[in-house]
């Protein structure tokens, strides 16, 4: 059954909401309509995390705690989850949070602006994680940007959270936030409000059936890239499904030949699932927009969006992966390295959606990547590469390089590529493949880097990568 109203949990209550309008930020919701000002807006682009707040949701009957960036949320895709602002974290008895706790005797605010956004990052660490580590803490808030307090206070304050009694209001209520939220279920939802409708299928047979009516519909997944029409482009999409209420799509599989993501798995579980396979596919993801953004983008929306500088895509394709892609009727597997044909044009067809991602195990392989960007956290590429290749007896057996920000599309090195194979690592070898690239990319100037910069950065990483392979050490300021 279907449902045209929202529902959603906020501070002990069952909040319903009747027909939202789709395109309507849950920024905008909490502070204009909830009246809670304590989240703020920076930048409307998922860059700044003043916005951040949690949504709990039922996952094998516990609570799973999520830190979100609410200026690129759609407020009907809280419908289902506990809705937790900085208003919520002090308790009944007007005590603070151990978080804001910790911040207030770390000297963690000056202004303020981007305070309510740290404390609910540190509070989604707080209670995803036993043990705050730097890592750990650094990780929590590279979404959050602070432009006076500095950030040396913020990370103390996080480390002495190690001390804080756990058990704090959100454990002690659960049971009840339990009863709520399974009260309030997860429906599928058809919204139409004005001109605008919204469908949140829970199931992939409904999504097709209303693909079939709906075909100029936008499939919305962690909406990282696609909200930005409305938050950015301050463009209105008329017609939206929703497609991360459908949990058929939510998996990672592994047949021993390759690992299956489904299509609405988020980047976050994806890196702590690819870490053990490739080890640098987890460290470019770690470096992949935010925290906040990983919870809820996805792999599919990466690959569907076709950037040049999308992180992964050089990765999947240097992993040689399928994308199994749904149609009404009938699926199909293409080949990654077939799928783009354009400046963020792939083959996807009206009426398809990616069902899921397939990416080999390369058992024999050795696989490097590397990203480059004007900052370290929270920056979109200048240059992304990647490298798979075998190596017996020191000849290169097999090789696939791909590189993104190098053209209008992701693409194979193909040339560098024919260099390399059958070859032995020499550095005569390396530099031939290094002038290969010449051939392979003539790359533009534009805000992330100059052509030149970019062919002589590609090169580099190249020469990088097998220097790395032959000393078996890593090279530059990060490793
Ligand atoms: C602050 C910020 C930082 C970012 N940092 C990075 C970064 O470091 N590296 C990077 O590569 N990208 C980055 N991005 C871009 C974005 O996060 C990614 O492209 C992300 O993977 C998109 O996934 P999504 O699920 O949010 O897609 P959405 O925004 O939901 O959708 C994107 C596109 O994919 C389509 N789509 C979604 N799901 C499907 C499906 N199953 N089948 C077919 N089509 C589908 C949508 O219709 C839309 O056209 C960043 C974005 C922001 C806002
Ligand atoms: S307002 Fe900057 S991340 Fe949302
Ligand atoms: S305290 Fe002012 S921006 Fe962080």
């Amino acid at each position: 059954m279907s449902s045209d109203k929202i529902n959603f949990i906020h501070s002990g209550r069952i909040i319903e909401i009747l027909n939202p309008d789709p395109n309507e930020t849950l920024l905008n919701f909490v502070r204009t309509k909830l009246k809670k000002t304590g989240t703020k807006e920076g930048c409307a682009e998922g860059g700044c995390g003043a916005c951040t707040v949690v949504l709990g949701e039922l996952k094998n009957s516990d609570i799973s705690y999520t830190a979100v960036n609410s200026c690129i949320t759609f407020l009907p895709t809280i419908a289902g989850k506990q809705l937790i602002l900085v208003e919520d974290l002090i308790s009944k008895d007007n005590s603070l949070h151990p978080v804001q706790e910790a911040m207030v005797k770390c000297h963690g605010s000056q202004c303020g602006f981007c305070t309510p956004g740290f404390i609910m990052s540190l509070f989604s660490m707080f209670k995803n994680h036993s043990k705050f580590k730097e890592d750990i803490i650094k990780d929590s808030i590279a979404g959050n940007l602070c432009r006076c307090t500095g950030y040396k206070p913020i990370i103390k304050a996080a480390k002495s959270l190690q001390t804080k009694n756990k058990i704090d209001h959100f454990v002690k209520n659960k049971k009840k936030t339990i009863f709520l939220l399974k009260k309030i279920g997860n429906k599928s939802i058809i919204i139409y409000q004005k001109n605008k409708k919204y469908f949140a299928p829970r199931y992939i047979s409904e999504l097709k059936k209303i693909l079939k009516k709906n075909t100029n519909s936008k499939l919305l997944s962690g909406g990282t890239d696609l909200s930005l029409v409305v938050t950015k482009e301050r463009k209105d999409i008329e017609s939206i499904i929703y497609m991360n209420s459908i949990k058929e799509l939510n998996y990672i599989k592994n047949n021993n030949k390759y690992i299956e993501v489904g299509a609405t798995t988020s980047l976050n579980d994806f890196e702590k699932y690819i870490v053990k396979y490739y080890p640098d596919f987890n460290k470019i993801l770690k470096r992949y927009g935010s925290t906040q953004i990983r919870n809820v983008a996805t792999l599919a929306g990466n690959i569907a969006t076709a950037s040049p500088i999308g992180d992964n895509l050089p990765l999947l394709m240097a992993l040689d992966c399928q994308i199994v892609l749904q149609g009404i009727k009938k699926s199909k597997i293409l080949s990654i390295n077939d799928f783009f044909i354009g400046y963020r044009k792939t083959k996807l067809k009206t009426g398809q959606f990616i069902h899921s991602i397939r990416i080999p195990i390369f058992k024999k392989s050795i696989f490097k990547a590397y990203k480059i960007s004007k900052r370290y956290d929270d920056d979109i590429s200048s240059i992304c590469a990647a490298f798979n290749l075998i190596i017996e007896n020191k000849k290169i057996k097999e090789i696939k390089i791909a590189y993104g920000g190098m053209s209008a599309l992701p693409q194979r090195a193909t040339y560098c590529e024919k260099v390399l194979l059958n070859s032995l690592i020499t550095m005569d070898v390396i530099n031939k493949a290094k002038n290969a690239l010449e051939k392979d990319f003539s790359p533009i100037s534009d805000m992330r880097a100059s052509g030149s910069y970019r062919k002589v950065v590609a090169k580099n990483l190249l020469e990088k990568c097998f220097l790395e392979i032959n000393t078996k050490k890593l090279i530059g300021i990060y490793s």
